[in-house]
C-alpha cells in the first residue's frame, strides 16, 4: 500500500454551545469557542488515500482528481459557511475538529469508493491544535 496525502483549506464560523445548558455552563466549559456571535477558523484539511498503483499510471489516482472530489463534496461546500447552521450533514453536530472530522469522514469516504481507501483525515484548526480521524 502507498498513502497519498492531498492538502485542502477552507475557511468558517461556528461556536461551542450546548442548547440543553445555561449560558454560565457554557461559558465554563467553552470559554471564548461559546461567543454568541460566533468566531472563525482558518482550517486545514488533509486527507490521505492508499491503495496500490496502477502499473500503467504509476499511482492509484490521480491527485488532482481526488482535490476535484475533496473541493466538490467537502471544502468548497464548507468555506465561508457557518457550520453551526448553514451546512444540511452538520446539523446537530457540535462542530469541534473531532465532530467535524468524523462528519467529513462520513461525506467523503463514499465518492472515493471504487478509486481509493480513505485511511486517517486530519483537521488542523489553529497552529496548536489538530485532530486526526481514522474512521473508526
Ligand atoms: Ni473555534
Amino acid at each position: 500500500m502507498v498513502y497519498l496525502t492531498r492538502i485542502e483549506n477552507f475557511n468558517a464560523a461556528h461556536k461551542l454551545y450546548n442548547e440543553a445548558w445555561s449560558f454560565e455552563k457554557n461559558q465554563a466549559e467553552f470559554g471564548k469557542c461559546a461567543n454568541a456571535n460566533w468566531h472563525g477558523h482558518n482550517y486545514k484539511l488533509e486527507v490521505t488515500v492508499k491503495g496500490k498503483p496502477d502499473k500503467a499510471t504509476g499511482y492509484f489516482i490521480n491527485a488532482a482528481e481526488l482535490s476535484s472530489i475533496i473541493k466538490r463534496e467537502i471544502t468548497e461546500v464548507l468555506d465561508h459557511k457557518n457550520l453551526n447552521i448553514d451546512i444540511d450533514w452538520l446539523k446537530g453536530v457540535q462542530p469541534t475538529s473531532e465532530m467535524i472530522c468524523i462528519s467529513i469522514w462520513k461525506q467523503l469516504s463514499p465518492h472515493l469508493e471504487g478509486k481509493c481507501q480513505l485511511h486517517k483525515l486530519k483537521l488542523v484548526e489553529t497552529p496548536n491544535i489538530y485532530v486526526e480521524y481514522y474512521g473508526e
